[in-house]
């Protein structure tokens, strides 16, 4: 079907993003790095609104990583203030913005308040359908590990037979349980590597990397993704 030119064609249902980039953009201007992480979580407001807009069913933001534990105290604690702030923010307007919240990641990690926080968002918000998946304490080696643990679990209590692992069922235990794969994964920052996000749910994900930096990203530059998602043949291994 022919497009008029101010027509845009669909999203993809699902934009996963790995927010690179917020300690080189406060370094650039002799900032803190938690100035960095500040500015990018108000480029993950501006970007989730414009998701929302577009239509985008999903959206999976990488906001915390296993390997994150390395870096200093004062730059995790200044993360986790920041993502308590949102979540207090997005609890006190969640029946406006009807946004089903979901964490991906290993929370017992994490303060017993953030983590009631975070179960909260998810039971308040399980009935909305425009859903943020939060990747908290998240790695894709590590969800593979707790998946395969899951179901071990469930042969031993006799709920499942061995022989009945397939790629369906053990996607079923990922914490994207239920969740459409990715169609299109945005690294901006200048770097190209996946960094253990979404090694599952990656499989056939169309990558794109961007020069700029996270705090700088704008809804332009998404636009700008997403065409470049529509220029690719998608092909599934196919002929
Ligand atoms: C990667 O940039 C970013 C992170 C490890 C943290 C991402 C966290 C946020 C954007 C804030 C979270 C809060 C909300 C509400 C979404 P980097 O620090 O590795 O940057 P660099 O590679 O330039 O050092």
């Amino acid at each position: 079907m022919a497009l008029l030119k101010s027509e845009k064609p669909a999203p993809p249902r699902h934009i996963a993003i790995i927010m690179d980039g917020n300690g080189r953009w406060a370094k650039k201007r002799g900032l803190p790095r938690t100035a960095g992480h500040a500015a990018g979580a108000e480029s993950f407001r501006k970007i989730a609104n414009y998701c929302r807009s577009l239509g985008v069913e999903y959206l999976t933001v990488y906001a915390f990583s296993t390997e994150n534990w390395k870096r200093s105290a004062e730059e995790i604690s200044g993360i986790m203030r920041l993502l308590r702030r949102y979540l207090e923010e997005a609890l006190a307007d969640m029946e406006k913005n009807r946004v089903r919240f979901k964490f991906f990641g290993d929370l017992s990690k994490l303060s017993p308040e953030l983590q009631a926080m975070c179960r909260n968002a998810e039971s308040r918000s399980a009935e909305y359908d425009v859903q943020v998946n939060f990747c908290l304490n998240y790695g894709g080696r590590d969800e593979i590990v707790h998946a395969v643990k899951g179901f071990m679990a469930d042969v031993a209590a006799g709920k499942r037979e061995a022989g009945e692992l397939s790629e369906q069922v053990l996607s079923g235990y990922l914490y994207s349980a239920g969740v459409p794969d990715p169609e299109l994964i945005i690294r901006p920052s200048g770097e190209q590597r996946i960094s253990n996000f979404l090694l599952w749910q990656s499989a056939y994900s169309e990558f794109v990397f961007m020069d700029v930096l996270w705090p700088d990203f704008t809804p332009e530059d998404l636009d700008k993704a997403i065409e470049e998602y529509h220029r690719r043949n998608r092909r599934f291994g196919g002929a």
